[in-house]
């Protein structure tokens, strides 16, 4: 499928051969059409086979002023004074990622990863924070230190003979990052002077045929499998809550809506060829206990498309909030104006969730404690499965078998909110409980769709990478031509976009003060609409699955369907090798700590000395954290929409009985060290956590020890959220103490 026709073959090399180019291989034929159809020579080699992972890397936060044994202090920030700043980074202060780092990461990639993976998704945030006033970030330290990044994917999977140039061996998918433009979080509509930038910064990965697209918002798809599968970049600034220069999704003039318009389009398109899609982007769509991190209206168009959508979409991920965990969206919370078709933006800011996720529009640190705590509030709440108790009467034992034929059609009126179906549910003797199968949406959870969120390279807590392994049956033997996405020249289309003068990215004052003017005068704008009469705007609603269409690749395991993850992590304590002795903790309260915008880590009592003469780290690797195929924590068979709302409901029946001593208990016998030896834990499979929860309370202090301590579903999560870098202890305290409560939310800079 991928051969071309051999007498352009013969040509082909004959013009190759005359231009004293070497050329053995077919010429390159793209299914995704970022080819130019060039010969390459690829030493014999005339494509790669498929090998069923992939590589997720996200926050890298490059710092090239970062100093080896400065101060993580905030005036500070690793850039001056004495200090515990280690040679690869100062894990789990607010400073960001020496190159130090940067290079050993890819360099461990090279060496582990870089043949054994079939496309990266880089999700965004490659340029270091503004977190010091001393040397404030400049418009040309965003573009080097993103160049930089480019520069280090093409070491490891340019092609031999074009390293660093633009021919890559496999596809990576880059986004943008609150902080990969300036000012940060502020990205207005396109085409503006970023999308220029990046279409040049990015012209290995953007497609030629979705360059246009780019240039109008930033956001394009690449068909990492040809005619198979397709990864799409989202431009979520355009979502997110704390850019003030976009206003929404809701507004017919707004590049939000823009975007759901776009994707809308290319999902109907992947569906009419058969293919399915995986989303990425930056920013998550969070959205918990009256705080989002997406503007409202696009959270409700984005959940709308993703159930419309949910025969074609794989899974979406994302980055931004450096915490290992996930979401998961309930259908039910998509308005009924929404289902309509219709939206306005007044509309959906009169719900609950007027509250940003971010004081000063960013998350913080130590509000990521209060976030955990919300999601599992969340779930604590997600539909528990009734006892598998037999049925006590014949017409109890029909109504079962009823349902259970007719669990399609329940789930198409949960999903599809079909009236009349619905009314027939109630009907059936008034008070008679719906199965929990029929609660979340039938037997593949189709009520509820899942983002999954990567930790950082940054080492906020520690550094990570994660290795997604998904389903390729059958097409193991399919090879793909290497993409010969030979830059296009550096400012093509000539007509699309005014000439980058060179010059642009010069003044930062002048620019900030723009964009500035530019915010302001579209508030005036707003302000002036918005006191005619309030406009509802109309969209084209998504269509639905097709009629018969089987569960998609996020609910029912097929091809393409996620199987498993491989969260990996550097332990920079390890390895920078400066304070390996047990840190005995002359705990600040952790308010002290936590009340600050700044986190100076957990070598912070350090400051102000050397910790030795001259750093003598480890060698540095990355080391497997868990891989959920063989974790015996969360036991997550696959990574279907069904089984993260299993684990999802365990970790928030883990908050509604809380056994504080027990967790005091595992602590002292050693912080549940030898987890694969515990033989005690119940075994629990797709029906086995259905009776688990009923049988809680019933339980000997023994088991109960279990469920609420190290092994908890709850206190795992927590650990894994913070990659490790938490205390058991602290854990035990701030998240196992029946702590509901508010945590303090304070903020630092994402
Ligand atoms: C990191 O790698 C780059 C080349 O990609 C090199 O120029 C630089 O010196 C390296 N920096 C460190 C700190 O290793
Ligand atoms: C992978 O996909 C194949 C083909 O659709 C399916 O039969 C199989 O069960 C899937 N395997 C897993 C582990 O999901
Ligand atoms: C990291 O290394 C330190 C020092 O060797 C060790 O005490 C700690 O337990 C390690 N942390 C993890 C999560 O492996
Ligand atoms: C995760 O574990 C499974 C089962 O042991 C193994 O097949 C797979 O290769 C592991 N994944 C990675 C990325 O190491």
């Amino acid at each position: 499928m991928w051969f071309e026709k051999p007498s352009l073959v013969c040509v082909l090399c004959v013009l190759c051969v005359l231009q004293g180019v070497c050329c053995r291989a077919a010429p390159q034929s793209l299914g995704n059409g970022a080819g130019t159809g060039r010969i390459r020579d690829l030493d014999g080699e005339s494509g790669r086979r498929l090998h069923g992972r992939f590589l997720h890397i996200t926050d890298v936060h490059p710092d090239p002023f970062y100093k080896t044994y400065s101060s993580t202090e905030e005036d500070a920030a690793c850039h001056r004074k004495r200090g515990p700043a280690g040679v690869y980074g100062a894990e789990t202060s607010g400073c960001d990622t020496p190159l130090s780092l940067v290079n050993e990461t890819f360099k461990w990639i090279h060496e582990n990863l870089a043949d054994s993976i079939d496309f990266v998704i880089w999700t965004g945030d490659s340029a270091r924070h503004d977190n010091d006033e001393k040397i404030p970030r400049t418009q040309e330290q965003v573009i080097r230190q993103n160049e930089f990044l480019v520069q280090k994917f093409a070491q490891v999977f340019g092609t031999e003979e074009n390293k660093g140039q633009g021919d890559f061996r496999i596809p990576i998918v880059p986004t943008f990052g609150n902080n990969d433009i300036m000012p940060h979080n502020i990205f207005l509509e396109g085409p503006n002077k970023w999308t220029l930038k990046y279409l040049d910064i990015w012209r290995s990965f953007v497609p030629e045929e979705q360059r246009h697209q780019f240039q109008q918002g930033g956001w394009f798809y690449v068909e990492v499998i040809p005619k198979q599968l397709a990864v799409i970049s989202l431009n979520t600034l355009y979502f997110f809550d704390s850019n003030s220069g976009v206003d929404g999704c809701a507004n017919k003039h707004e590049p939000g809506y823009e975007h759901m318009e776009w994707l809308r389009i290319q999902l109907q398109i992947l569906r009419e060829r058969g293919m399915k899609a995986i989303l990425m982007g930056h920013v998550p769509p969070a959205r918990v206990n009256s705080k989002e991190s997406w503007d409202e209206t696009c959270w409700q168009k984005f959940t709308l498309w993703q159930r419309q959508y949910r025969d074609i979409i794989v899974g979406s991920l994302f980055g931004h909030m450096n915490i290992d965990h996930f979401m998961i969206h309930d259908f039910k919370d998509i308005k009924k104006s929404t289902k309509k078709g219709s939206m306005s933006a007044a509309d959906v800011e009169s719900t609950d969730f007027k509250g940003s996720m971010y004081e000063d529009g960013e998350i913080t640190v130590a509000s990521a404690s209060g976030y955990l705590l919300d999601l599992r509030n969340a779930w604590a709440k997600l539909p528990v499965p009734e006892k598998n108790s037999k049925p006590t009467s014949i017409q109890d034992y029909m109504d079962t078998e009823v349902e259970e034929e007719s669990t399609w059609q329940s789930l198409a009126s949960t999903v599809f909110g079909s009236k009349k179906a619905k009314k027939g549910g109630k009907d059936k003797d008034g008070k008679k409980k719906k199965k929990y199968t029929d609660k979340i949406g039938g037997k593949y959870a189709e009520r509820y769709s899942v983002a999954l969120v990567s930790p950082s390279v940054v080492p906020n807590y520690f550094p990570t990478l994660r290795v997604v392994e998904y389903n390729i049956t059958g097409l193991e033997d399919l090879i793909i031509p290497f993409q010969s996405s030979s830059p296009p020249p550096r400012f093509p289309n000539a007509q699309l976009q005014t000439p980058v003068s060179g010059r642009e990215f010069d003044d930062d004052t002048e620019w900030e003060n723009r964009v500035q003017e530019m915010i302001e005068a579209k508030k005036k704008k707003n302000e002036k609409d918005a006191r005619k009469k309030p406009k509802k705007w109309k969209f084209k609603i998504p269509s639905p699955p097709p009629k018969g269409a089987p569960p998609g690749p996020a609910y029912l395991p097929q091809l393409f369907t996620l199987k498993s993850y491989t969260q990996y992590f550097a332990n920079l304590t390890h390895i920078n090798n400066d304070f390996i002795e047990p840190t005995i903790f002359i705990e600040e309260k952790e308010e002290d700590v936590e009340d600050k915008r700044w986190k100076e880590g957990k070598h912070r009592q350090h400051q102000g000395k050397k910790p030795k003469p001259k750093p003598h780290p480890k060698k540095f690797k990355f080391e497997v954290e868990y891989n959920t195929t063989d974790d015996k924590l969360f036991k997550l068979k696959d990574l279907t929409v069904r089984s993260f709302v299993n684990l999802a409901r365990k970790i928030g029946q883990d908050a509604k009985s809380k056994t504080v001593e027990a967790a005091e208990d595992d602590i002292e016998n050693g912080f549940g060290d030898n987890l694969d030896d515990d033989h005690e834990q119940t075994e629990e499979d797709d029906s086995g956590d259905d009776i688990e929860a009923e049988k809680k309370g019933k339980k000997d202090k023994k088991h109960k020890k279990h469920k609420h301590g190290t092994k908890s579903a709850w206190f795992t999560f927590v650990r894994r959220a913070f990659v490790g870098t938490m205390d058991p202890r602290d854990i035990d305290e701030q998240f196992c103490q029946g702590v509901d409560e508010e945590v303090e939310e304070q903020g630092m800079e994402l």
